[in-house]
């Protein structure tokens, strides 16, 4: 468990001022230009070291990332895109951030551009997100008036200008090539990768596009040294999380904890425990949507981290667990995220576009159990065709949760099914003759 020692968003709960003078007290900006004057490559070496992994959801090692921004400028600027699009079903992380931790987001920022040779960082907020893009507004205009910003930020001899973009509440908008379409004013499409950002990203330069706890948590690896961070959490899982908890618990909250610390704890210590206790749940999703659920057995012993629960099958995610409790009607809260993936599809490549569509329908017929039993293999075959054959992962999110479903709640699925031809008579289809 994380001692408060240890914790890097000490204001997360909006306990304290986030105005600068506050940010101040709290340690941040206190040595940003020494931390500048270690220059670009000491920089991206100690997040290589620290052992960071991508907090959107992906996990892709960060420091790696910056590595692939070219040296040596070719005249074409460089850019940090932060991805403030928090729209993963379930998430909620990054808006504390925002709104409590303006400074620490914007401090980082600036590190983390100058270390890829940028100038200007662009973060691009989820339309719905208004009071904590006013907020971050009010910190970047106080960062300014400061001398934070802009020219010779913080006395480092780096110019760095730091703006807001609104988004307008497509969640496809939140993928990395989808957000930069959207930010060059177009209509918000994943594009094909390679080429990735760091060679063609915002208006055709080199561009990396990082989350917003992702950089955020820079600013204080950089003070405390990788070491410290990668001495957090388990090899491979460094470092500490802000993770969430919603649904089925006594008091569903924002929180930062060690990567590696089982789930069952987290959920007892920070979401005060099952409701009508442990015995009652009945599945998980540690994080967002996009990734399968875990049934009650695997919550007893699985640990929170990258790893542990790829190993079983799901992923971390966003590390925002949706607990769900025996009264879920789980054929059900699984149909809704198909409606929601049909819904948010962007439309541009087939296997998705009426992938997401089929899953749909199979899975509200699935609900009241108007099916074949061997629907539920066609339903597992509509989903293998649909992942990894799409342009973006969107695809494969719309996939994985029925995977999940039909993985550990299958005999459900065939009772439902069962219990309708006994009430009805039969499934009420046409049959098509062969
Ligand atoms: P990804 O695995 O394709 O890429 C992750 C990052 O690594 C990207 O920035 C990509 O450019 C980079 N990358 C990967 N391979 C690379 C290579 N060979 N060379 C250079 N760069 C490389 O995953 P993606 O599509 O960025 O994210 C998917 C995840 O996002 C899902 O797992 C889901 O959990 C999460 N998600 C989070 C949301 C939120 O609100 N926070 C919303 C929706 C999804
Ligand atoms: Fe659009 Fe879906 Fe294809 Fe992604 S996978 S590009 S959301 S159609």
């Amino acid at each position: 468990m994380l001692a408060d020692k240890d914790r890097i968003f000490t204001n997360l709960y909006g306990q304290d001022d986030w105005r600068l003078e506050a940010a101040r007290k709290r340690g941040d900006w206190s040595n940003t230009a020494e931390i500048i004057a270690k220059g670009r490559d000491a920089i991206v070496a100690e997040m290589k070291a620290s052992g960071l992994r991508g907090r959107g959801g992906a996990g892709f090692p960060t420091g790696l990332k910056w590595s692939f921004m070219p040296k040596q400028s070719d005249g074409r600027p460089h850019y940090l895109v932060i991805n403030g699009d928090e729209s993963e079903p379930g998430t909620c992380k990054d808006r504390e951030v925002m709104r409590h931790e303006p400074h620490k987001l914007i401090e980082s920022a600036m590190i983390a551009s100058f270390a890829m040779g940028a100038h200007t960082s662009y973060i691009y907020i989820r339309g719905e997100f208004c009071r904590e893009a006013e907020r971050l507004q009010a910190a970047i205009d106080e960062a300014y008036a400061a001398g934070l910003l802009g020219k010779n930020a913080a006395g480092s001899g780096w110019d760095f200008d730091f703006r807001i973009h609104r988004g307008a509440g497509a969640y496809i908008c939140g993928e990395e090539t989808a957000l930069l379409e959207s930010l060059e004013g177009k209509k918000g499409q994943p594009r094909m990768k390679p080429p990735f950002p760091a060679g063609v990203g915002l208006y055709g330069c080199p561009t990396t596009v990082n989350n917003v706890e992702s950089i955020a948590v820079t600013s204080t690896i950089m003070r405390r040294g990788a070491a410290w961070f990668a001495g957090l959490g388990r090899p491979n899982n460094a470092g500490s999380k802000l993770m969430a908890i919603s649904g089925h618990v006594n008091t569903p909250c924002v929180f930062e904890e060690e990567l590696g610390v089982p789930l069952k704890e987290i959920i007892e210590k920070h979401g005060g425990g099952v409701r009508g206790g442990w015995d009652n749940l009945l599945a998980v999703i540690p994080g967002g949507c996009s990734v399968p659920l875990l049934p009650k057995s695997v919550c007893e012993t699985v640990l929170m981290d990258y790893d542990s629960l790829r190993a079983e099958r799901s992923g971390l995610g966003t590390a925002c667990m949706i607990v769900m409790d025996r009264s879920t009607d789980i054929i059900k809260a699984i149909a809704r995220f198909s409606k929601f993936f049909k819904h948010e599809s962007c439309g541009q490549c087939t296997p998705c576009r009426e992938g997401t569509g089929w899953m749909m329908r199979i899975m509200n017929r699935m609900v009241e159990g108007r099916a074949e039993i061997d629907e539920i293999d066609m339903l597992e075959q509509v989903t293998r065709q649909v992942e990894g054959h799409t342009i973006c992962a969107l695809g494969d999110a719309a996939a994985w949760p029925i995977q999940g479903l039909i993985r550990h709640f299958r005999p459900e699925m065939e009772e439902r099914i069962r219990q309708y031809k006994a009430a009805h008579g039969g499934t009420g289809l046409v049959q098509v003759p062969a």
